[in-house]
């Protein structure tokens, strides 16, 4: 497309994730360049450090021990940021920032001697039932932008079970959507779009993607946002329970 002139690059935002298994700082360039070879860039917009946790180099994408705990690989993402930093030098990324990582670990990187570049985003779980109501103003006060993924509840997840709420079948959410005239979809993205929070709703259907860009034509009121953020529990798609013994495991923190 970008060859065929129907879009061109700087048009496009295209955002990659550096996965863990490449946070040994020597890895971090070769990883980042793969991903550009594959996408057949010569740049990206947003790299994001995919979770705090290092993990064993190798083959295997989740190197788990007998206990299905991840194997650590004993590095610092201090030094794994000051490897993304150099990507930002060397011109392969224009931003790079990170993805579930809480309050405490930000900081860390926020104080770290001799910091090049500051995260410019946090990427998130975030919905109704999980509205992370301290971590987002708390990135926001240090001016790095939040981003919402699973938006939707994630339906397709391998691990999705049937006894779990369901945000698209949520009624109260489908009676917010009746008013406007919207699908549960739409409510549940403007959602982010009303507390500045950008939001990532996964599509593969044509159809489901062009709706979920027609959230530009209404407002969700101040009660109606108080309604959804009654809906918090907490509740976590992605629970990382596989590297709950990791030093640097996020969510023993509150936030
Ligand atoms: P599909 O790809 O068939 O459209 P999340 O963004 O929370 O991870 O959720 C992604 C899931 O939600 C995918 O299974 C996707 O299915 C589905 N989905 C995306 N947009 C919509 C929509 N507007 N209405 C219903 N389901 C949707």
């Amino acid at each position: 497309m970008i060859d065929q002139g129907v879009v061109k690059r700087e048009e496009l935002f295209v955002v990659s994730k550096l996965w863990s298994t490449f946070h040994i700082p020597s890895l971090v360039r070769k990883a980042c360049e793969k991903t550009l070879s594959d996408l057949k860039l010569d740049y990206m917009d947003l790299y994001l450090m995919h979770l705090p946790m290092g993990m064993k180099p190798g083959e295997e994408i989740f190197p788990l021990d007998e206990d299905g705990q991840v194997y650590s690989d004993d590095s610092s993402f201090l030094d794994t940021w000051e490897a993304m930093e150099e990507l930002v030098d060397a011109g392969l990324i224009k931003a790079i920032g990170v993805s579930n990582f809480n309050r405490d670990q930000i900081e860390a990187i926020l104080n770290k001697p001799g910091l090049k570049h500051k995260p410019a985003n946090n990427q998130i779980e975030c919905h109704p039932y999980l509205t992370q109501e301290k971590l987002i103003p708390y990135c926001h006060s240090r001016g790095i932008s939040v981003t919402a993924f699973s938006p939707l509840g994630s339906p397709d997840r391998p691990w999705a079970t049937a006894d779990e709420p369901s945000l698209l079948e949520d009624p109260k959410i489908k009676a917010i959507a009746n008013k406007y005239k919207k699908t549960t979809a739409q409510v549940l993205i403007r959602f982010h779009m009303e507390r500045n929070v950008v939001v990532i709703p996964k599509s593969s259907n044509p159809e489901r993607i062009k709706q979920n860009f027609q959230v530009f034509d209404f407002e969700l009121n101040e009660e109606e946002m108080k309604t959804l953020l009654s809906f918090n529990r907490n509740f976590r798609l992605f629970s990382f329970n596989w590297g709950t013994t990791h030093k640097d495991f996020p969510m023993h923190a509150e936030y």
